[in-house]
């Protein structure tokens, strides 16, 4: 049975070759594009998507130019140009024009879509998301699955000290998605799963062999990305937002996801933009000692902590031709 999946993207490099795959992968339906300002606006996110969905012969796909304005203060971001270039796509896409047209606003397209039996994965800021979860609650109690490539449970950041790019960008969004009526407990990838889920260079070589359109459309973006890309795990470098289709698709892949509460620090400061996991929660209730609940504003969530790195690179190398 195939699934079907929304993807909500903010147009960068490991967000295209997420897309590719979930475009091409006979186990996904991918039924629709919203995009959101992040790394690049979602104007130019929606031009990349397109690109990325014709290259990989799905002009067929609807995609949604959502928001660019923010649902409460966020701290100041360094822009990602020099991990992603100015075009979102590594200076790869620079003046060109798809040959479709995108659709005005994400809420309306996801309105159409979401069915209860409609997956979402979110792969930049989650400002759309907040919005759905605000505007249209009933919608977004009826996605089926919901997965989102943000936050590092065990602390740390790649925008902020404390802070993923995905989340530090709208920590507002980010705690109303958090606490939003979702039917499932949603699935966090943050950056313990995604830094654990990387290529190496035996990937990139044989990527650069451009032996399917895939690896054409994508080598030079991945060779703008790696070296930035690659900040925290050099040599091997993540594809955040690839790892997170596969979380989606493949039920193996994240191979450890207790369900833990989640809560988003909105406040100024040095935390502004983290994900807080309470891990004392199962030694509470193994104790009995509910007085220490956790406070106001978390909510249960699955978090990814542990990943399958083999399947991962058998994935892209699927994807470049292996
Ligand atoms: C996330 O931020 C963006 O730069 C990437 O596309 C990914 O979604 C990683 O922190
Ligand atoms: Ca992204």
């Amino acid at each position: 049975m195939t699934r079907r999946l929304i993807i909500d993207t903010d147009g960068g490099i490991d967000d295209a070759v997420a897309i590719w795959w979930a475009a091409s992968d006979p186990r996904i339906d991918l039924v629709g594009v919203t995009t959101v300002g992040g790394v690049v606006s979602a104007e130019d996110a929606a031009r990349n998507v397109l690109l990325v969905l014709e290259a990989a012969g799905r002009p067929d796909v609807p995609v949604a130019i959502g928001a660019n304005d923010r649902l409460g203060p966020s701290p100041e971001l360094r822009p990602a140009d020099f991990i992603h270039g100015s075009d979102g796509l590594g200076n790869t896409v620079r003046g060109r024009v798809p040959a479709g047209t995108p659709l005005h606003g994400a809420i309306p397209l996801l309105d159409r879509l979401i069915d209860g039996m409609t997956s979402i994965v979110s792969l930049g800021p989650l400002t759309n998301l907040a919005r759905l979860a605000l505007e249209l609650p009933r919608q977004a109690a009826a996605v089926d699955q919901l997965v989102i490539m943000g936050g590092a449970a065990a602390g740390g950041g790649n925008a902020l000290p404390d802070g993923e790019a995905n989340i530090a960008h709208d920590p507002s969004a980010a705690a109303v998605v958090v606490g939003a009526g979702w039917a499932n407990p949603p699935l966090m990838i943050g950056l313990d799963v995604t830094h654990a889920a990387t290529l190496d260079d035996s990937d990139f070589a044989l990527l650069a062999e451009k032996r399917t359109p895939a690896a054409a459309f994508l080598d030079a973006p991945l060779r703008f990305y790696r070296p930035f890309g690659a900040t925290f795990t050099a040599p091997a470098c993540p594809c955040h937002d690839f790892a997170t289709v596969l979380a989606f698709i493949e039920s193996s892949f994240v191979t450890d996801a207790p369900i833990l509460p989640l809560a988003i620090a909105t406040a100024p400061g040095p935390a502004w933009g983290s994900t807080i996991v309470d891990f004392r929660a199962p030694a509470f209730a193994r104790s009995g000692g509910s007085e220490q609940a956790s406070p106001d504003g978390f909510a249960d969530w699955r978090i990814g902590l542990g990943v399958d790195r083999a399947l991962f690179r058998r994935r892209a190398r699927q994807l470049f031709g292996d």
